[in-house]
């Protein structure tokens, strides 16, 4: 052991780990493994957690990542850690050397993009490679997302799920009448990220399902509160959580190329979304019962028989035809717009709430079930074997 790695006091490393927080640009993945093996070796020695499964991905690689730290004493390790916020602490500086006094740009998004014209914000999923899947977890980067470390990849859950609530927390305080979500690529969404479900927290499956209905509750609650007119441009097949919340838009414009589909059932999961309330209503009970209990798809001008799709276009046209139309919507004035919607919508927000409440702790259930894991581990083994 050198004399350095002797002289890391606990300040030193209490200043790093205080240091990390305030890193502004995101060091990849590998830096952030050896980072938290580091932290974890300084704080409590060698590896003493049993490896996870194969499937969890996430838990995997941070105990391969300590576990490879062996046998590597506790002050050696706080050094290592210091040496290596320091020198990511000074290529941080390099960089923001090139705008001297600049202010920081406002945070972008990894998983959106988001564009205010014509009186429209447009919030536009994209992953389009993962068919826009809903993620919250370390496949892609962190970026301004960085703030607590040392819960690595809890700090991650951060992604398209919050990157939406955000885009909609800023979405209804901007100038734009019209907020639109629509999908980049072939696909609105393909729903839920089902790898969402392999990345284990040491508390366990418990505490996952726990901080996942948390987190369904708050994304969900954003749209029912959102306080202006809300529509979904659907430019490619819906799955999941992308179909249920259409009954919280209030209009959903569809290409004839797009499908809808909640293969609940299937995967041992349960309506979320206020569905559970919003489908029966605006199609019927049974015609609900049909998508959200035995996940039967329906196609564009199906679901717009059954009201929850407001309009379909042909898709050669539909950018075009959809856009024009919205334009011409934005041009109203904006107040009148918001007022109409909040006496329209404001009789249901507190019933839509409890509702909201009430399938995020019966999924909460579901996503600890038998049923529920194994359809979750067929989708992944079904990928794997590809
Ligand atoms: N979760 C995680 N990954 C997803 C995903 C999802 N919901 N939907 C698509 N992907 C990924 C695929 O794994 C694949 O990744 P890869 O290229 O790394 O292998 C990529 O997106 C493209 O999807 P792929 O399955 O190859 O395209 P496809 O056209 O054959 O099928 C779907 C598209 C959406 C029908 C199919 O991916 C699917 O069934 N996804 C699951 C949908 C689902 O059940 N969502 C949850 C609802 S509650």
């Amino acid at each position: 052991m050198s004399l350095m790695a002797m002289r890391a006091s606990q300040k030193d490393f209490e200043n790093a780990m205080n240091q990390v927080k305030l890193l502004n640009k995101d060091p990849g993945n590998e830096v952030k493994l050896k980072l938290y093996a580091l932290y974890k070796q300084a704080t409590e020695g060698p590896c003493n957690t049993p490896k996870p499964g194969a499937f969890n991905l996430i838990s995997k690689a941070k105990w391969d990542a300590w576990s490879a730290l062996g046998s590597l004493p506790k002050e050696t390790a706080r050094q290592n850690y210091v040496d290596l916020v320091s020198s990511l602490s000074s290529s941080s500086k390099s960089s923001d050397q090139v705008e001297p006094g600049a202010d920081r740009k406002p945070p972008g998004y990894e998983t959106l993009v988001v564009t205010s014209e014509d009186g429209i914000t447009k919030i536009m999923l994209n992953r389009p490679t993962k068919k826009n899947a809903m993620n919250r977890q370390e496949d892609y980067n962190c970026g301004h997302f960085i703030q607590h470390w040392h819960s690595l990849f809890s700090v991650c859950e951060l992604q398209m799920y919050h990157e939406i609530m955000l885009a909609l927390e800023a979405a209804s305080k901007d100038d734009s009448p019209i907020t639109v979500i629509t999908g980049n690529g072939d696909y609105y969404s393909s729903g839920n990220d089902l790898t969402n479900f392999t990345d284990i927290p040491s508390g366990g499956v418990e505490e996952k399902a726990k901080n996942s209905a948390i987190l369904l509750r708050n994304f969900v609650g954003c749209f029912i509160d959102f306080p202006k007119p809300l529509v979904a441009v659907v430019n490619g097949p819906a799955v999941g959580i992308s179909v249920t919340t259409l009954g919280l838009f209030d209009a959903v414009y569809s290409t004839d190329r797009a499908t809808f589909h909640t293969p609940f059932s299937q995967l041992g999961q349960s309506p979320e979304g206020c569905s559970s309330y919003t489908f029966p209503r605006i199609m019927s009970p049974s015609k609900a019962t049909e998508m959200l209990i035995f996940g039967k798809k329906l196609t564009a001008r199906e679901a717009c028989a059954q009201g929850l799709v407001t309009e379909v276009f042909p898709d050669s046209t539909f950018q075009k035809e959809v856009w024009t139309r919205l334009k011409t919507y934005a041009k109203l004035p904006p107040n009148a717009l918001r007022i109409s919607k909040e006496v329209i919508r404001n009789k249901e927000k507190e019933k839509l709430h409890a509702i909201n409440a009430e399938e995020c702790s019966v999924l909460q259930e579901r996503w600890l079930s038998d049923e529920c894991m194994n359809a979750v581990m067929d989708f992944l083994s079904r990928k794997a074997k590809l």
